[in-house]
């Protein structure tokens, strides 16, 4: 008997086309804050960067450029407090890749392993690697604040990881995570611990974090310029950490053919190098969390402040997350994410991505017929 063909999972998104169409119907359109994907401009000389750089004949390296890799390096030290060394820095073609990568490159490491462990509530990529890789993904609980609870990890579940993903800032529900506590249960189960740092610079409560404040020991931390710099159409990231691990995944991703392209790199490497345009990006973000929570009041859900990121994690009434969805599509025209495409135990909460300007939040107000504070002078 022949085992039945792999089917590629429904992609999560598509799940809401049904909501969309409600929303599409609107004079006006669809107020789409279903998906995590900017859309304020990135900064002007990033994209003027992408003309100039004349790294378009040859290949480009697949760990990157030095030019990349310092400034890299450098946002580390200045954003971060931490020292990174460029020669441990790889690039990587932003981070959706290699997240959903990862697993089969682990795997072909230590076979004797299979097991990829992430939040119960968390980005959808890392279970996706793991069933990608013929993996298993085995959730990790979390507590009622939504941060991991590693003392809940079955023992053998541990003795078969490949690695653990932690996220903090956390999409989609805005914990922050103790990444050191993190670190340390790595290194005392043998496990490598992989840190998706991508919401960092969006942290509300304290200074942004990383779990190389810890060392570098066992841990990698993963980091895209999507979010930082409004370029999740460039598709550039990068990793570090750990010396060999990052040295053994670079080697097989160079075999593979992962490159960043050259132009891209060298428009990155600018964005890597400003900050300005991060802080204004993070004052729009603290308005728009702050309107749309006054939004979702009027409505009688009360959704916390994140500890970071730029969602809203807001409980359903009755706690029926596909309900709300289709009411706010319905009568806002707004398009949310219900919680269950994070993990069953998000079904409880909707997503709200903060992604478009106040004006266009305003426009689900008006159609709902709620008056909200208005935002914050
Ligand atoms: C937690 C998390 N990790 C990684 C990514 C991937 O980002 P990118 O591939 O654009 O770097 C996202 C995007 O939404 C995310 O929310």
């Amino acid at each position: 008997m022949t085992a039945a063909p792999f089917e590629p999972p429904v992609y999560p998104y598509e799940r809401l086309l049904g909501a969309k169409e409600k929303a599409d119907a609107h004079p006006g359109g669809a107020v789409d804050l279903s998906i995590g994907t900017p859309t304020d401009p990135p900064p002007a000389a990033v994209v003027a960067a992408l003309s100039t750089s004349a790294a378009e004949a040859g290949y480009p390296f697949s760990a990157g450029s030095a030019r990349y890799r310092e400034a890299a390096a450098g946002w580390m030290q200045r954003r971060l407090g931490v020292a990174a060394d460029p020669s441990a820095v790889y690039a990587c073609v932003g981070t959706k890749e290699f997240v959903s990568t990862l697993p089969q490159w682990l795997h072909l490491r230590r076979p004797d392993r299979d097991t990829i462990l992430h939040p119960a509530v968390s980005y959808p990529s890392y279970a996706m690697g793991a069933t990608l890789a013929g993996c298993r993904s085995v959730e990790v609980p979390v507590d009622d604040r939504w941060n991991l609870d590693l003392s809940a990890v079955d023992p053998t579940d541990a003795a078969r990881a490949l690695c653990l993903w932690v996220n903090s800032p956390g999409n989609p529900a805005g914990q922050l995570d103790d990444l050191g506590a993190a670190a340390a249960w790595g290194r005392a189960h043998g496990v490598p611990v992989f840190s998706d740092e991508c919401y960092a610079e969006y942290t509300w409560d304290g200074p942004p974090r990383t779990i190389l404040s810890a060392g570098t020991e066992g841990v990698v931390a993963v980091h895209s310029l999507s979010k930082r710099s409004n370029a999740a159409g460039l598709r550039a990231g990068f990793y570090t950490g750990d010396a060999a691990l990052v040295r053994y995944l670079s080697e097989v991703r160079k075999h593979v053919g992962m490159l960043v392209p050259g132009p891209i790199q060298a428009a990155a490497a600018v964005a890597f190098d400003d900050d300005a345009h991060v802080d204004a990006q993070r004052e729009r973000y603290r308005e728009r969390l702050a309107y749309f929570r006054s939004v979702l009041a009027c409505l009688g859900v009360d959704a916390a402040m994140p500890g970071g990121g730029f969602y809203l994690w807001a409980p359903a009434p009755d706690g029926d997350a596909w309900g709300f969805t289709e009411r706010l599509a319905a009568e806002g025209g707004c398009l949310v994410s219900p919680g269950d495409l994070y993990g069953a135990a998000g079904a409880g909460h909707v997503r709200v991505a903060l992604v478009r300007d106040l004006s266009r939040l305003a426009v689900v107000a008006e159609r709902m017929d709620v008056t909200p504070d208005p935002p914050p002078p």
